[in-house]
């Protein structure tokens, strides 16, 4: 019985609604739109991809990147959202950093930098889920994980957000909350996945994490049913940022007490801080009509650009000093006191 059906399965169109792309850079800057509005420079780097009416100030009442970007560093044309993180660098054991670059994943080949992006109606290679999810209005806004974020155990109120050393480009497990603790051969990818209940009334809130949370059981992947508080199930946005480690692999360059040298821009030497920012700027109902299409990966409602015309997609940046691209740099930009607020995890 349980052949019969796997083989029913297997021979019917897949019903989930997935999409997968790659971004490429937008700027590496000292800017942070949500959590410090109009602040030039910002506490620390960011790495933004995404729509080009990216700006220090992005409060919702002010702007739709939709309407105002002329270009995307997204594959799909119609989206101007910006996502970002907290780039990685390498820490010299005399002390000096080094930003690690951004590489695309397997398939995105010619993409600068950037990340991979998700919209996840149903769970990864579930073909038999039918659920809906609503996409996001103009001017919705999120963020998840927290920079203050020190011990697994604040780590863990934020279930997926993970890493995964990569041994070649396809590896996927195991995932670990803090940084591997090893040299990984293929890189460092950094998974995001954010939240998927939304109250449905809050485009934002003061912590830009209230007005959207868990499903009260299970996870989105099991189809756990969203809370009363917050009931509208939206697709779940995922971020994989993957990190070219080989430069920095040598074990003799690492921390002579064992301890692993990578750290975040804003001095987080665990990745328990891990945290992500979304801003959407989808034009008009474009991501609706991809969610409703339930086609995977590939979509015909989706229009895509070209990889040339995303590479070709910039902003200049705000913010003038070393981030330590080519040069070792003294000091984490923006952190003069790095050393106080570095937090190592030896355990
Ligand atoms: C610090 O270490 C890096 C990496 O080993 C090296 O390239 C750089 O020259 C060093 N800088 C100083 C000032 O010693």
């Amino acid at each position: 019985m349980l052949w019969n059906s796997l083989t029913a399965l297997a021979l019917v169109a897949p019903s989930n609604a997935l999409i997968r792309f790659g971004c490429s850079q937008l700027v590496v800057d000292r800017l942070d739109p949500l959590v410090e509005p109009g602040n030039t420079p910002s506490a620390h780097l960011h790495q933004i991809i995404g729509g080009n009416s990216f700006t220090p100030d992005m409060r919702h009442d002010v702007m739709d990147p939709a309407k105002l970007s002329t270009c995307t560093t997204c594959q799909p044309a119609d989206d101007f959202s910006n996502y970002w993180t907290a780039p990685l660098f390498f820490k010299a054991r005399n002390g000096t950093y080094k930003r690690v670059p951004q590489k695309p994943n397997s398939g995105f080949e010619g993409q600068i930098g950037g990340m991979t992006v998700y919209y996840m109606q149903n769970q990864l290679a579930d073909f038999a889920q039918k659920a809906k999810v609503k996409a996001f209005p103009p001017g919705f806004r999120m963020i998840i994980g927290s920079p203050t974020s020190g011990t697994r155990a604040e780590a863990d109120k934020f279930p997926q957000l993970t890493y995964t050393c990569l041994q070649d480009m396809s590896t996927r497990f195991p995932e670990t909350k803090n940084f591997p603790k090893k040299p990984c051969p293929a890189g460092i990818m950094v998974n995001l996945r954010f939240p998927t209940c939304w109250d449905g009334k809050n485009l934002d809130s003061p912590d830009h994490m209230a007005h959207i949370t868990y499903p009260a059981t299970g996870t989105f992947e099991s189809q756990g049913p969203c809370p009363g508080s917050h009931p509208v199930r939206v697709p779940q946005v995922m971020f994989e940022v993957i990190y070219e480690t080989k430069e920095f692999n040598d074990l003799a360059q690492w921390p002579e007490d064992g301890s692993q040298p990578f750290v975040y821009s804003f001095g987080d030497q665990t990745g328990f801080a891990n945290h992500g920012d979304y801003l959407f700027g989808w034009k008009d109902d474009a991501l609706q009509k991809i969610m409703d299409d339930e086609c995977f990966v590939n979509c015909k409602s989706m229009r895509t650009q070209s990889i040339e015309a995303m590479n070709s997609c910039s902003v200049s940046r705000k913010v003038d000093e070393d981030i330590g691209d080519s040069t070792w740099i003294a000091a984490l930009p923006g952190q003069h006191h790095s050393e106080k607020k570095a937090r190592s995890y030896h355990a």
